[in-house]
């Protein structure tokens, strides 16, 4: 717009027109005097509105079409710890819907979706963000986000943290089933495809509904690794990551390219090994270096990018934790995999054709992670 001045929002325009994506309008103020003209292309109605006040698309009879209400989604993420106050950010900025925040201890869940509130007017979204300490309040929602559970700590494995997680996970579960039956549940908490069986199980839910996170957050530490080697953007580097999330999971370089070249012929084998052994131990490394806890900004950012696939049905093929039933012959155990992710949930389980040596991985992965639940179930947890 040329002007934004209030006295154009709301009021009715002395010209106006469209055709095709292009727009344009004009009003005299008299008050002031002044002409208003503003054009632009149909994207910037939508998002220029609120402010400017730029009138609403016309039908051919050159009536206003009323802005669609769309639903707003309810996401709830159950743990306001590291990982859960990310995703809640990453969520609320990609406006996904009405967030809400909760965990165990008190004050934590409201402080920070306070905090996050107030930074609402800064980074411009309308996500509202609730804490709280009641799992009533969680009623309703389409997608729920577990991170509750302990980090890791230095020198500490995944399967250390089983018993105590699996714990927290049935709470959370039950609670979920009372308030939110009809939710598509993601599971962050380690050791991750242990939790993601265990949630599936206390949850009763199909599996579609039931997914893990790790896959993502596997490929995302795999682009970053061969975009830093290559000195290019992150955004040309595709990558798939299976098996469980821990020092057994199995990246795949030949599915890995760069603007559609394999990396095969962009780097040496020693490096594409090294790559991998960096991605397989990428948890690890951080937590050497932190010291106290464990990664949370990539953990979720990629959880946010499944709740986004989900909410707005993109059907985005995404390496997560899901249900096999004789896939990649593995049958009832969760483990990384491509699945396409829609508002179902996990729409389908994609097969991709492995070397045998990458079979192999993905089978010995999935034993590491039977072991896992065959634990709980010795413990009675499962
Ligand atoms: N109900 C709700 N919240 C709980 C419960 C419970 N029963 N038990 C623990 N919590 C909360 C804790 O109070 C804490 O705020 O879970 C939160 C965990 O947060 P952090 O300790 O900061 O851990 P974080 O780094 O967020 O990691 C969470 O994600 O990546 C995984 O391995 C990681 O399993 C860990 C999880």
């Amino acid at each position: 717009m040329l002007a934004a001045d209030p006295a154009l929002a709301g009021g009715t325009p002395a010209v106006q027109g469209r055709g095709g994506i292009l727009w344009f309008a004009g009003r005299f103020n008299a008050a002031s005097g002044a002409v208003y003209l503003g054009f632009g292309a149909r994207m910037c109605i939508v998002r220029a509105q609120p402010n400017l006040g730029v009138m609403p698309p016309l039908d051919s009879n050159q009536k206003e079409i009323p802005m669609p209400a769309g639903k707003r989604f309810k996401i709830t993420c159950v743990g306001a710890g590291n990982v859960g106050a990310a995703v809640v950010q990453y969520c609320a900025e990609m406006d996904l819907g009405d967030i809400i925040l909760t965990d165990i201890v008190e004050g934590l869940p409201q402080g920070k979706a306070l905090d996050l509130t107030q930074a609402a007017p800064i980074r411009g979204y309308n996500s509202v963000v609730t804490g709280t300490n009641e799992y009533k309040d969680i009623e309703g929602s389409d997608i729920v986000v577990i991170t509750a559970g302990l980090p890791r700590k230095p020198g500490m494995s995944r399967l250390d943290l089983l018993e105590k997680n699996a714990n927290i996970m049935a709470e959370i579960c039950q609670n979920v089933v009372k308030y939110a039956p009809d939710s598509i549940v993601i599971v962050v908490t380690n050791p991750l495809d242990v939790m993601v069986y265990t949630a599936f199980k206390k949850l009763g839910f199909p599996p579609e509904r039931v997914i893990g996170m790790a896959g993502c957050l596997d490929s995302a530490r795999m682009r970053a690794f061969v975009a830093m080697e290559l000195n290019t953007s992150m955004k040309n580097v595709d990558t798939m990551v299976l098996g469980s999330h821990g020092d057994d999971m199995v990246p795949l370089p030949q599915y890995t390219t760069v603007s559609g070249i394999p990396i095969t012929r962009l780097m040496p084998q020693d490096r594409i090994d090294a790559i991998v052994e960096r991605t397989r131990k990428g948890g690890g490394e951080i937590v050497s270096l932190l010291k106290t806890g464990s990664a949370y900004y990539a953990p979720a950012a990629s959880s946010a990018r499944m709740v986004e696939s989900i909410i707005r049905d993109e059907r985005q093929l995404l390496p997560c934790s899901a249900y096999l039933t004789g896939q990649y012959g593995l049958d009832d155990v969760y483990i990384g995999v491509p699945v396409r992710l829609g508002k179902e949930g996990v729409e389908e389980i994609v097969e991709l054709k492995l070397a045998d040596e990458e079979l192999q991985a993905l089978h010995k992965s999935a034993e590491e992670v039977r072991t896992g639940i065959k634990g709980l179930q010795d413990m009675n947890l499962l």
